[in-house]
């Protein structure tokens, strides 16, 4: 059975039980807690913890999640069933059905005959686990659905009780295995053997709150949930592999394409008896698809968080398939590939086809490049240590290797390997892990700058703040709350840092790249200056604010007050914002898609996936058809709708939206510019003023950046820029509109007379040969001139006198030495007469010894050689031992 057919048939099971269909949320959710959405429930949460109501008919729902979890990516492809990403089919229940409805549907579609729409398992063949005390669900499985009790087994904490690893929703689970058989392990359930037996189900039965801890169960329950929900996840690529008969996750109809071309395209053989060419296949497949998938939800390489995941995903297949015995490049290949078993389940993939190119060749150009340099590096590194006669790589070098320059250490192991090489595994290692203890130091730090969302539960799910702020810049409110130091506190005096909860606010909290409004609480005397506005689970407004004047207290009648300036420059530059991504798709094509934003009054950047750098001319014209908008002076609309109205109105969205979530719609000028969008916008976009586009930059692999002024700020710096002008062409008396010329003409000139002065230094030096010539001494056998010029000649012209000077005292047995100190660098010549040559005099063997004294190096023939050093310091000491050398 094809995998479309699996999904196919999952969802319909559940339509006809009355769940509401959900398509998968995009990858990526607006949570700083998740790289990823890693399970099915994610996207519903806020059902599960009731802070929202369930947008579906029946209170139920099923859907067909995309995940990715990376964190056992070392083990992709050594397992059978770990792929990086998978689709985890689901049915959720919102305080409906309990275990019992949860655990009958699970089993009859999956023992549910093939021709009445179920996948047709045998019964005999599926064990179940459950939680340590769960004698309900035990008791179902037993005597509702008739599994025999040699079945059905109990796990603890870390085996059947679920959560996402953070707090949250969690509840004990059920899971569902199938024993493949005797060839793939030993007897005796899930329990003996997790490879045999193969998890393809989880059923969930949410009804707890947990709090901080790890996923392994070390975490405490803090409370119940408002109702009891179902939550399951059963994984399709799984049963996928089950019911074509494959033995493993990485050879099913999705991903076996995808070896299959490795194969070709490195003439290697698949499954033909070598263990970790089989992996490299698997990791090929595997990560082909999980790369591509991130891609297409807006994510780019880069060296942090969900870029570098992406990059390192990318980087394996290359260097797997170079493994393989690939030669060129590959990921083309494999793309196209993985696009095409991919597109017939998820069709947006055909509109982002070339974006998805672009972005992952871009990158395997990018690894190439590094794997050129670092090899440079490597080799550099053998010769040393064969030089020394060691046999060792030291693990600070591999891990350097890996660091710097990112070279997997299996490509290190196998180099070195093949240099005749060990590598020291447990300094690497040690390495490694201090790196890692230095991450995950930061990653603490960082959670600790995210606040401790516990603190506002109460508010979050009671009284959820009212903004008022689209219409109203002032409005009455009443202090439901303060927070003092991470502490509720009943009241604030003058002077405290403070967060303010109120039930109404006119004030925009941060969110979809707008910075938060500035503005003033105030009552009677009291006033306080808010300098941050942050959104607590969307729906609660904290009010960072300062107490000026008076104090605060739980309870007091305020007003809360925009900064009506701030507001103006806020909506000016974010309605600008919208108009430079419009102008940007015009000019450069739908598949400049946006990374992110960031605008405040008078100020924006906007950051989108672009390979290459955008030209002078491309961005004169976004900043052209930007102002012929402002000039147009369009209307701006805004539409609340759901959001599959607002994708039928082609409005651009790529993260973060749920299902059943009301939107916001931006409509700029009818067709010009239509996104989903919660900002404060102006009501015409003439109301923006000029827009300054200030220029384009690179932000990592992949990411451009434009930054813009608006407003007076785009006023302020044209006007600055014209007085620079005018400033120059006063300076250089000439009318602004010949300045380039007047300064190619004065920069020519310049250039020419650095090269005159260069020729007098020159003509200077070679003029003093008759000063060198006296200064000659006799050494030994041989007259010698050893000098040290003054500052700041270079080579070319060292060596020039040099030669002059041997030419003069051609016909005796001379030795020149010269050497300057040029701004750090000492470049040194030493040329010796043909008698001098003849008596045994070797000018590259003297430039050698030399060069020790200045840190440096060098060579050349008998009679002429030079170097560069970069201690000046040791001149006279190299002459000195030059001197001894001759007169030996
Ligand atoms: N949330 C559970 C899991 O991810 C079931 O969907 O396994």
């Amino acid at each position: 059975m094809q995998t479309h057919e699996i999904r196919e048939r999952f969802t319909q099971h559940f339509v006809r039980a009355g769940h509401t269909p959900v398509p998968s949320a995009s990858l990526i959710l607006d949570d700083p807690t998740l790289l990823f959405v890693n399970a099915g429930m994610v996207p519903f949460k806020p059902y599960f913890l009731g802070q929202q109501n369930p947008p579906f008919e029946h209170g139920k729902a099923t859907s067909i999640q995309k995940c990715v979890r990376t964190l056992d990516i070392e083990e992709v492809g050594i397992t059978t069933r770990h792929n990086t990403f998978f689709q985890m089919a689901g049915n959720f229940s919102f305080g409906q059905y309990f275990k019992e409805g949860a655990i009958t549907h699970a089993w009859e579609l999956l023992t549910g005959s093939v021709e009445d729409g179920g996948y047709g398992l045998d019964p005999e063949r599926l064990w179940v686990t459950v939680y340590l005390d769960d004698d309900e669900a035990a008791s179902i499985w037993e005597n509702k659905i008739g599994v025999d009790l040699s079945h059905i087994q109990r796990m603890g904490m870390e085996d059947n009780f679920w959560s996402m690893g953070i707090p949250g929703p969690c509840g004990p689970c059920s899971e569902i295995y199938y024993d493949r058989g005797p060839e793939y392990g030993k007897e005796g359930g899930p329990i003996a053997d997790d490879n045999r037996y193969m998890e393809i189900w989880n059923l969930v039965f949410m009804e707890s709150i947990r709090g901080e801890g790890d996923k392994k169960g070390n975490f405490e329950l803090v409370g119940e949930l408002p109702k009891k929900n179902i939550d399951t996840g059963l994984g399709i690529e799984r049963v996928a592999c089950l019911l074509q008969g494959v033995d493993n996750v990485y050879e099913t109809d999705l991903l076996r394409p995808v070896i299959d071309a490795a194969v070709e395209l490195t003439g290697t053989k698949y499954d033909a008896g070598v263990h970790e060419d089989d992996v490299r296949f698997r990791v090929i497949a595997d990560h082909s698809r999980t790369g591509m998938m991130i891609i297409l939800d807006g994510v780019t390489p880069s060296n942090e968080g969900r870029g570098y995941i992406l990059r390192r995903l990318l980087r394996r297949i290359v260097r797997s398939a170079r493994l393989l015995g690939a030669t060129g490049n590959v990921l083309e290949v494999f793309m196209n590939t993985i696009m095409d078993t991919m597109t017939p389940s998820f069709p947006e993939i055909a509109k982002n086809r070339e974006r998805i190119l672009r972005v992952a060749l871009a990158e395997e150009r990018a690894f190439l490049k590094t794997l050129e340099s670092g090899t440079h590096r490597f080799d550099e590194t053998v010769e040393q240590l064969r030089a020394s006669g060691a046999k060792t790589l030291p693990g600070q070098q591999a891990f350097e290797l890996h660091d710097t320059y990112g070279f997997p250490i299996d490509l290190t192991l196998e180099m070195a390997h093949e240099a005749g090489l060990d590598v020291d595994m447990d300094a690497f290692n040690s390495a490694m892990q201090e790196q890692r203890a230095r991450a995950k130091a930061d990653n603490k730090a960082k959670k600790h700058r995210n606040v401790d969302e516990s603190l506002y539960r109460e508010w979050v799910d009671n009284h959820p703040t009212e903004f008022v702020g689209y219409s109203e810049l002032e409005h009455d409110a009443r202090v439901l709350g303060l927070v003092r130091d991470g502490d509720k506190v009943n009241e604030a005096a003058e002077g405290d840092e403070v967060e303010v909860i109120l039930d109404v606010t006119p004030m925009y909290a941060e969110a979809g790249g707008q910075m938060a409004d500035r503005g003033l609480i105030r009552v009677g005397d009291t006033m306080l200056q808010v300098h941050d506005v942050q959104k607590i689970g969307k729906k609660l407004w904290v009010h960072k604010a300062t107490v000026e004047h008076g104090g605060i207290g739980l309870g007091d009648q305020v007003q809360a007050e925009v900064d009506e300036k701030w507001r103006h420059g806020a909506r000016q530059a974010h309605t600008a914002t919208h108009l430079i991504h419009a102008a940007l798709r015009q000019v450069l094509g739908p598949t400049a898609v946006q990374a992110g934003s960031m605008n405040k009054p008078g100020y924006l950047r906007f950051d989108f996936n672009y390979t290459e750098q955008l030209t002078d001319a491309q961005l004169q014209e976004i900043a052209t058809i930007t102002n012929q908008a402002v000039d147009a002076d369009f209307a701006v609309n805004t539409i609340e709708t759901s959001l599959s109205k607002a994708k039928e109105m082609g409005a651009m969205a790529l993260f973060g939206e749920n299902y059943g979530d009301q939107v916001r719609v931006v409509e700029i000028g009818g067709p010009f510019s239509i996104e989903l969008c919660g900002g404060t916008h102006v009501e015409h976009s003439s109301q923006i003023g000029p827009v300054a586009v200030l220029g384009e930059s690179s932000v990592g692999s992949g990411a451009r950046r434009i930054e813009a002024y608006s407003g007076m700020d785009s006023f302020q710096y044209f006007s600055k820029e014209a007085a620079l002008a005018s400033g120059l062409a006063a300076e250089l008396k000439t009318p602004t509109g010949q300045l380039p010329e007047r300064i190619a003409q004065l920069t020519e000139r310049l250039r020419a007379a650095e090269k005159e002065i260069e020729n007098l230094h020159r003509q200077q030096l070679l003029s003093k040969t008759g000063e060198f010539l006296d200064r000659a001494e006799t050494i030994g056998a041989y007259k010698v001139i050893a000098a040290k010029l003054p500052d700041g000649i270079e080579a070319g012209d060292v060596r020039t006198l040099a030669n002059d000077l041997r030419g003069k005292l051609e016909g005796e047995a001379a030795v020149i030495a010269l050497a300057s100190d040029n701004g750090g660098k000492v470049p040194f010549v030493f040329a010796a007469t043909s008698a001098a040559v003849e008596s045994g005099i070797k000018a590259g063997e003297l430039v050698k010894s030399f060069g020790e004294y200045v840190n440096g190096r060098g060579g050349g023939k008998p009679n002429l050689a030079q170097g560069s050093g970069s201690s000046a310091d040791g001149i006279d000491a190299g002459f000195k031992a030059i001197r001894d050398v001759l007169g030996a």
